[in-house]
């Protein structure tokens, strides 16, 4: 979703502010637009589209200044066009800012403003903040010497009108020397550089600059200036906070020969897989190690029930983390769409632990869940990608997938690595019960093959390209699986449908007779996880039905099944392997289906129409 970076310091602001962008293009938006202080007062430019069509309209010679602002919007109020495009001015230009987020009482607050005499020439929430900052400045006390506090007192009291969220970088048009950073509810850091800081909406601008940084965190606004920077409570004094080191792989992402993120992250599942495990498989006592839940072995003990929370991919991998962890630790999980139960106020027991499932970390809805469960005294952990983001902070302790940065929109190497910590943490609550030293012994002794059976399973890339080429224009898919593979299911429909428009459903296969059959013709092609099992013969009756009725039958098999062979159109093999690790292997081929069906219809794999890398916005 939106953007931000800002910059205050000695060097040509347009550098970061450009560079800065493309970093967070992986984020989605639709407009984009630059603020730089060149003198008497602030160049602006804007472009609807690609951060190219931006920088064409700056054109050869870069405005030249060393304070300014760039965002990426992702339309909300009002739609992908120029004048919605940030950055935005209030007063008579005296203020300028991006801002990120969205601010719920927009309409009372511009009715407000127009009465005083203030002109629109936006759509959106964000311009009602910039004409609100103006108008406190009139009635913010002179402050000798130190222009700066005055106009923090003016966004403090403009920021103490807002409700909804705000991610906030502002700058004066009459004081060029320093930006005003405020974050509520959409997340922010701040580059700690030499003679030079920096502000953006997450980590990637940073890389390269500098290898410090500071996590806002709510209610927190930030003073930058050329020679340092101070952090403020909105309605208290000055705080605290943690310079850290700038993690390396915040967002240094390159295509390293692939043609799209997409499948680069789908490659490096092997080795993304590697990385949620290492030094956290315990040989010697048959379980799993994790450093960061903050809970001791007695407290873990006594957990009766888990919640697992999250919102679309990061949710289908808590329905796997169900069947994992009923099956193999046998506690009772229950999955929640964060956005349903950050409102649904279920009666929750206590000894229940709540997992918030996330890649980004600053999904607005999974924050607001875990917040909200949290605040009702519950324990709450995360199982997140990005370190620092404001669900890792959030939350009371949790794990973190090392997965590297996922640039593609589409999860792929966040989603098989969720899996895998979940079935880490299946082992590690198993064996705090009533799994035996062996069969723990057994299970990391599964987990240990996997990165060779997603390697394994890569190798049906060609065979899924032949197969891609065939239904290429199909209007509906289904993808049908039982068990583990249900969930399987679900992400191999939500893929194909993020990228490549197709409208596509997953089902239990079994549901399938009560109602989704109704689809099924000569042009509706049904995919089948069908690995051998316990339900296989009922999954194989489910197939036969839908050859039954003319349907195009894709299976995802293993290689020497000759009965699967004789009722399919077509098999993409993958490798045979234990149940709970069968989500894990099984959804490469359809992330590779879903890739090169888009690849074959002309999508932008990487930055799908209308979706955004992280939803910050409910
Ligand atoms: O960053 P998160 O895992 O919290 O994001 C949740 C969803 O927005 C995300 O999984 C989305 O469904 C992806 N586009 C799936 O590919």
């Amino acid at each position: 979703m939106c953007g931000i970076v800002g910059y205050v310091g000695s060097d040509e602001a347009g550098n970061f502010l450009l560079d800065g962008l493309r970093r967070l293009e992986y984020r989605g938006y639709d407009s984009a637009g630059v603020a730089i202080h060149c003198g008497a007062e602030f160049t602006i430019t804007r472009s609807v589209g690609r951060i190219d069509s931006l920088a064409g309209a700056l054109g050869d010679v870069m405005p030249s200044g060393s304070l300014g602002l760039g965002h990426t919007r992702w339309a909300t109020h009002g739609p992908a066009s120029m004048e919605n495009a940030h950055p935005h001015l209030g007063g008579d230009g005296e203020v300028v800012l991006v801002h990120n987020g969205v601010i719920e009482n927009f309409q009372v607050l511009k009715e407000g403003l127009i009465k005083k005499g203030y002109t629109f020439v936006s759509a959106t929430d964000s311009e009602v903040i910039a004409h609100l900052v103006a108008d406190e400045l009139k009635h913010a006390p002179e402050t000798n010497g130190q222009p700066n506090l005055r106009y923090l007192a003016a966004v403090r009291a403009a920021v103490a009108q807002l409700r909804g969220t705000y991610g906030l970088a502002i700058a004066f048009r009459d004081h060029p020397n320093f930006l005003i950073a405020a974050r509520f509810g959409s997340p922010l850091v701040i580059g700690v550089g030499s003679g030079e800081y920096f502000v953006a909406s997450d980590a990637s601008p940073l890389v390269g600059r500098t290898e410090r940084i500071v996590y806002l965190a709510d209610h927190q606004l930030a003073v930058l200036t050329p020679d340092g920077f101070s952090v403020l409570h909105r309605d208290q004094g000055k705080v605290r906070v943690d310079i850290r080191p700038l993690e390396t792989d915040s967002g240094e992402a390159s295509l390293e020969g692939f043609d799209h993120y997409m499948l680069k992250e789908i490659y490096e599942q092997p080795e993304s897989i590697r990385n949620a495990m290492r030094g956290r498989l315990d040989d010697e006592n048959a379980t799993a190690v994790f450093g960061g839940l903050n809970l001791t072995p007695q407290q873990l003990r006594s957990v009766e029930r888990i919640i697992l929370t999250g919102c679309g991919t990061s949710w289908h991998s808590a329905l796997v983390g169900e069947y994992m962890i009923e099956d193999l630790a046998r506690i009772p999980v229950s999955v929640e769409y964060a956005s349903e139960l950050r409102y649904r106020n279920p009666p929750i027991d206590n000894n229940t632990l709540i997992f918030g499932i996330t890649q980004s970390g600053e999904t607005a809805d999974t924050l607001a869940a875990l917040k909200e469960t949290k605040r009702k005294g519950h324990r709450t952990l995360a199982i997140c990608n990005v370190v620092g983001s404001s669900i890792a902070q959030a939350a009371d302790g949790g794990v973190y997938l090392h997965a590297g940065p996922e640039i593609g929109v589409a999860s792929t190497k966040a989603y098989t690595s969720q899996c895998c910590v979940l079935a880490m943490l299946s082992l590690y609550f198993g064996r705090l019960r009533h799994v035996s030293f062996e069969s723990g012994q057994r299970i990391i002794n599964e987990l240990r093959q996997l990165p060779a059976a997603v390697q394994q399973a890569l190798a049906c890339d060609e065979q899924v390209r032949d197969v891609a080429k065939k239904y290429q224009d199909a209007s509906t898919v289904l993808y049908l699986g039982r068990q583990y593979n249900f969930p399987t299911a679900l992400e191999g429909a939500l893929k194909l449908k993020e990228i490549s428009y197709i409208h596509a459903e997953g089902y239990p296969a079994a549901e399938m007779k009560h109602g989704p059959i109704a689809l099924v013709d000569e042009h509706t092609p049904s995919v089948f996880i069908i690995p051998r099992g316990t339900t296989y013969d009922k999954v194989m009756a489910n197939m036969e039905e839908v050859k039954a009725r003319g349907g195009p039958v894709i299976a995802l098999a293993s290689r020497d099944n000759p009965e699967v062979e004789s009722i399919a159109d077509d098999v993409i093999h993958v490798p045979e392997v234990p149940g709970f690790t069968q989500p894990i292997v099984n959804v490469v081929p359809l992330q590779l289906l879903s890739y090169h069906i888009a690849l074959l219809r002309g999508c932008d794999v990487d930055k799908p129409r209308n979706l955004a890398k992280s939803v910050t916005v409910e």
